[in-house]
């Protein structure tokens, strides 16, 4: 079936640049174009849309205000923002309904890429089980503002370490995490690094947004919420999943795309078990002990409960964060590698690898 997808912009100028531009993905995307807040609603009162796109500083209704609306009455429709710089007030704003940001003007390629990105995630949506679940949750968080920045800065041709640095610095529970990040073991080294100029250059440029991403996102779901959940054991598991998934694609020889993603893969696998421990507290603490009295894997106790595992929730809100494939899939199918047809050496193989070789060595871990 094809994506469905509306954008929507006041300035009759930009919603014909679009369509001109992606004229060539007729036969893949139904697109529907809106020039203000209520038609594009009208429209989705009439057909169900898999990806807004809007811009922000629009009369009567402006981008915000109609993505908030999207969000409470379609919550399974992707929102994603086309904006121009200037617009820095609603900006901010447009943080906690958005999941992707695009700015204005916008090469057509990184723009149908980052469209094409979303609408492969419509393979998760398709799950009826997981559609319930997720308009249950109602907003997913979005892509964390210092994320954003930090990859943008990375995409410049001068990125600064100095520069990113100072973004990082900027919100010291970050600082802090980074800095331990590269002091701790994982990275072969214990101690010794307390700038985070230095941190940053020491756990690698790429690394660092991907880092920032996990960090955020185990932030995102405080402790206190998820109740007895163990956030902590979590987070060291993930770090030494994904250190070990970086080692056994070195091991493999895979190429350094490969290598990283699965680092990243690693660090994100299990995030669906944050995104249910916060969002259905009760439920999954019980879930939680029925796999360690039934001696069962976590992802089985999961499906009793809500017909779904967190490793397609998760996977689910890293693809409409934007994530590349691999790790999106590595996320998906971590616990049954085989269920997907490809064979070749991937992230995937990686992480699924290197989680089951974490859990025999912690042996009261849940997975
Ligand atoms: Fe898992
Ligand atoms: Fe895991």
């Amino acid at each position: 079936m094809k994506s469905r997808l509306l954008f929507v912009d006041d300035d009759a100028n930009v919603l014909d640049g679009l369509r001109r531009v992606l004229r060539s993905q007729r036969d893949e995307w139904d697109m529907h174009f809106a020039g203000s807040g209520a038609e594009a609603l009208q429209i989705m009162d009439v057909y169900p849309i898999d990806i807004i796109v809007a811009d922000l500083s629009m009369p009567v209704m402006n981008g915000v205000e109609l993505l908030e609306n999207v969000m409470d009455r379609y919550p399974e429709t992707i929102r994603m923002v086309l904006s121009g710089r200037s617009e820095s007030g609603l900006f901010m704003k447009a943080v906690a309904v958005t999941h992707q940001y695009l700015s204005k003007p916008c090469n057509p390629e990184i723009l149908k890429s980052a469209i094409a990105q979303a609408t492969e995630s419509k393979i998760f949506l398709q799950d009826e089980n997981l559609k319930k679940l997720i308009s249950n949750i109602g907003a997913l968080p979005s892509v964390p503002r210092l994320y954003r920045d930090v990859s943008q800065e990375l995409k410049s041709p001068e990125a600064s370490l100095n520069k990113i640095g100072e973004m990082i610095s900027s919100e010291p529970g970050m600082a802090a995490k980074v800095l331990q990040l590269a002091n701790s073991a994982y990275f072969g080294r214990r101690h010794g690094i307390s700038k985070i100029s230095e941190a940053v250059s020491y756990l690698g440029l790429d690394r660092v947004a991907q880092l920032i991403l996990a960090i955020n996102a185990f932030a995102e779901f405080n402790p206190a919420v998820s109740g007895s959940f163990p956030i902590e054991r979590l987070w060291t598991h993930s770090n030494s999943t994904a250190a070990r998934a970086k080692q056994i694609a070195e091991d493999q020889h895979a190429e350094s795309k490969t290598r990283d993603d699965a680092f990243t893969a690693g660090l994100l696998h299990d995030i669906g078990k944050l995104i249910l421990a916060s969002r259905f507290p009760e439920e999954y603490a019980a879930v939680l002990t029925k796999a360690m009295t039934d001696q069962i894997p976590l992802y089985l106790a999961e499906r009793e409960t809500f017909s779904i595992t967190h490793a397609e929730v998760g996977a689910y809100l890293l693809a409409i964060w934007g994530l590349p494939n691999p790790i999106v899939e590595a996320a998906a199918y971590h616990h049954n590698p085989t269920t997907i047809p490809v064979q070749s050496f991937s992230a995937l193989t990686a992480v699924h690898a290197a989680d089951a070789l974490e859990y025999m060595a912690d042996s009261e871990a849940v997975h």
